[in-house]
């Protein structure tokens, strides 16, 4: 079979998410998501009355399956942990079993396992406040939602996600030698095991004025995390583990962003253009209007499935940078 993917963080055909989930199925992969319980209703309407059928559209003409949406709320991993005052809201009241171990228990029931796992969801309360003026809560919950929604996911997914299997090869080694003839290696090599992405952003380790409220921490976080967890999950469950650094992209997320004037993810988007080694043009993903993106949806996407391919079966705790080369910048121009 294909392989399967759970991709956390969509809920609408913005985002990276759903790039990722574009290029994951034209690889052929199955595709679940999660989506904030919040988006649930408004993105499952809209997928069912057929506004994403456009930006479903795959390269041979197809439209994207999504064969399961599940009702995620990233910031609790059981039910014990949900407050009185979330559990009685209107829009959590009418979906259940959302809660990260819950969500993973039920994908468990409804296809036994998956092989790819995506975090692309991220949530900072006072984001539009620099550092210095956010408040511990605001900063803990941009550290729950945007870094440890991955080390929770990863917790109660790994046991679910298909690990690699070994193969021993037989090499023959001195085959031309009369001598030495008879004398075999064996190797163990490991074949495609399960492989997990999230998203990060260069402001974990640059200054990016603006990207407050605590994100920039909790960036540096999630990528600390990418090789920890990298080293934990190879170890136990076979499982890389891997970052992509995406420059900058009009979603929802980013449009939340800073407070006055210009926003924040504006400002980036023309820096990036200015400044990038590559001032290239959208190659095609989805038809936005140039102006809403450098780093292409698709170029994010493709080089996930990359990462969830065979072809990286030795890449694991790695940031890897996907903005048309700004990260390499010393100066602007
Ligand atoms: P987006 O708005 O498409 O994705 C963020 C998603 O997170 C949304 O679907 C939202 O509903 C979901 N979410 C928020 N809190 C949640 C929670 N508690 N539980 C479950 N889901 C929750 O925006 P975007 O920008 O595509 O974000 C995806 C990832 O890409 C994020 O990690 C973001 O930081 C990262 N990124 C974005 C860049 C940009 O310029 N837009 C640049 C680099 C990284």
């Amino acid at each position: 079979r294909g392989k399967r993917a759970f991709i956390a963080g969509v809920a609408d055909d913005n985002g990276y998410g759903w790039a990722i989930a574009k290029s994951l199925a034209a690889a052929g992969a199955e595709i679940l998501v999660g989506t904030w319980v919040p988006a649930l209703n408004i993105f499952e309407s809209s997928l069912q009355r057929g506004k994403f059928d456009e930006s479903r559209t795959l390269p041979d003409g197809s439209l994207m399956e999504i064969t399961k949406v599940y009702p995620l709320d990233a910031v609790y991993d059981c039910p014990e942990d949900v407050p009185e005052d979330v559990k009685a809201n209107k829009r959590y009241a009418g979906s259940s079993n959302w809660t990260v171990k819950e969500v993973a228990e039920c994908v468990k029931q409804d296809f036994g396992s998956i092989d790819i796992l995506v975090h692309s969801l991220a949530n900072g309360p006072e984001v539009g406040k620099p550092i210095l003026e956010t408040s511990r809560n605001g900063y803990l919950a941009a550290i729950s939602a945007s870094s440890y929604s991955f080390v929770s996911l990863l917790k109660y997914f790994a046991p679910i996600m298909n690990p690699g299997t070994f193969l021993f090869l037989r090499h023959l080694l001195y085959p031309f030698s009369s001598s030495f003839k008879n004398i075999v290696k064996l190797s163990l090599v490991l074949i495609s095991g399960g492989a997990t992405i999230s998203l990060s952003f260069i402001a974990s380790e640059r200054i990016m004025p603006g990207y407050g409220g605590g994100m920039s921490t909790a960036k540096a976080a999630l990528e600390s995390d990418t090789r920890m967890l990298a080293f934990e999950a190879g170890r136990k469950h076979q499982i890389r583990v891997n970052s992509i650094s995406a420059g900058p992209l009009k979603s929802r997320a980013a449009k939340a962003i800073g407070s006055k004037g210009m926003s924040y993810i504006d400002r980036m988007i023309d820096y990036s253009r200015e400044n990038a080694p590559l001032q290239k043009e959208l190659s095609a993903g989805k038809s936005l209007p140039f102006s809403l993106t450098l780093t292409s949806l698709k170029e994010v996407g493709d080089t996930a499935a990359f990462l969830a391919s065979p072809l990286a079966s030795a890449i694991t705790g790695a940031v890897i940078y996907v903005d048309n080369g700004l990260n390499a910048m010393g100066m602007g121009v």
